[in-house]
């Protein structure tokens, strides 16, 4: 088997045709989803992701009709009959289908989708840095919701994509929030500095899992206070955090070396802590 799908709780193809026209995630990005990782056929921090899961449900006011038990039933069937051990799982829950009205409609079942995919490997870009560009934060004031409506994400990556990087880092009134699909940290003097988690970055599980256990296991002090473009450019240390993305040295930041432009020694530590915690949860990375 491969890359397959699951819908209500039923296993597809992912050609399958599911979405009904009326959906409200087809028609309004009316949804939320959530990214997990899994590792030798297991799932990393899933119950980290299924509580923002339900905290994203309950900003948007999407009923949740599913228990933790069953969605964690959901991953374990997709893994097994996938058969995939390396692999990305994507949850998404959208309001469901009614007649198109912006105002919520009554008595809707929300429509529950996933599928699992194989995980792409960055071993060789994590080993040199990445290359990113900063790029103006043009998303709503909601951010802290992991919602389906994605647009201003995607004009985000599509600009670093066209430049040839990995990420495209939002700058919002000259301020450094988020990645369009990971969290931002940087390392000056040995301290590390990433945006505070309120409503203009996701709360990335990676990011939380870095503040709450990496840096104190490694001793190091984590500040959370906006900071400027400019206070970045001057980072001994750049990196980015995700799911996907894992922990990703940043080597180019528009053009311009990130200390010698190489990964540095913190992030380097932080990589080795990370990937210990998962061989911890997972059996091995
Ligand atoms: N993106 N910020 C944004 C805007 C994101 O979309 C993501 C994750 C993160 C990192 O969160 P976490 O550590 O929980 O993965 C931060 C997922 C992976 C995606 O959209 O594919």
């Amino acid at each position: 088997m491969g890359p397959i799908g699951l819908v209500d709780g039923r296993i597809i193809n992912l050609d399958e045709k599911v979405a009904v026209m009326e959906d409200r995630g087809y028609q309004f990005g009316d949804g939320v989803y959530e990214v997990t990782r899994v590792y030798n056929g297991r799932p990393f921090a899933l119950k980290s992701h299924m509580d923002r899961l339900y905290r994203s449900l309950r900003e948007l006011r999407i009923p949740a009709v599913y228990t933790f038990e069953e969605l964690a039933g959901f991953h374990r069937r997709l893994i097994e009959e996938s058969g995939l051990d390396s692999a990305a799982i994507y949850l998404q829950i959208t309001r469901g289908a009614a007649p198109r009205a912006h105002a919520f409609p009554e008595n809707v079942v929300p429509c529950l989708t996933m599928s699992i995919r194989p995980a792409k490997s960055h071993a060789e870009l994590r080993a040199a840095g990445a290359k990113i560009v900063f790029v103006p934060d043009e998303r709503w004031l909601r951010c802290d919701i992991k919602s389906i409506n994605l647009l201003a994400n995607l004009l985000a990556k599509q600009r670093a994509k066209e430049a040839g990087a990995y990420e495209a880092v939002q700058v919002r009134e000259g301020i450094v929030t988020e990645g369009s699909s990971s969290n931002f940290f940087l390392v000056k003097d040995g301290v590390l500095w990433t945006h505070p988690a309120n409503n203009l970055i996701l709360r990335g599980v990676t990011r939380t899992i870095i503040v709450e256990k990496l840096a104190p296991q490694l001793g190091l002090t984590v500040v959370e206070k906006p900071f400027d473009a400019a206070f970045a450019r001057k980072a001994d240390e750049v990196f980015l955090s995700g799911t996907n993305t894992e922990i990703m040295p940043v080597a180019l930041l528009d053009g311009d070396k990130v200390g010698d432009g190489r990964p540095g020694p913190v992030t380097s530590k932080i990589m080795e802590a990370y990937d210990a915690l998962i061989t911890q949860e997972c059996g091995r990375k």
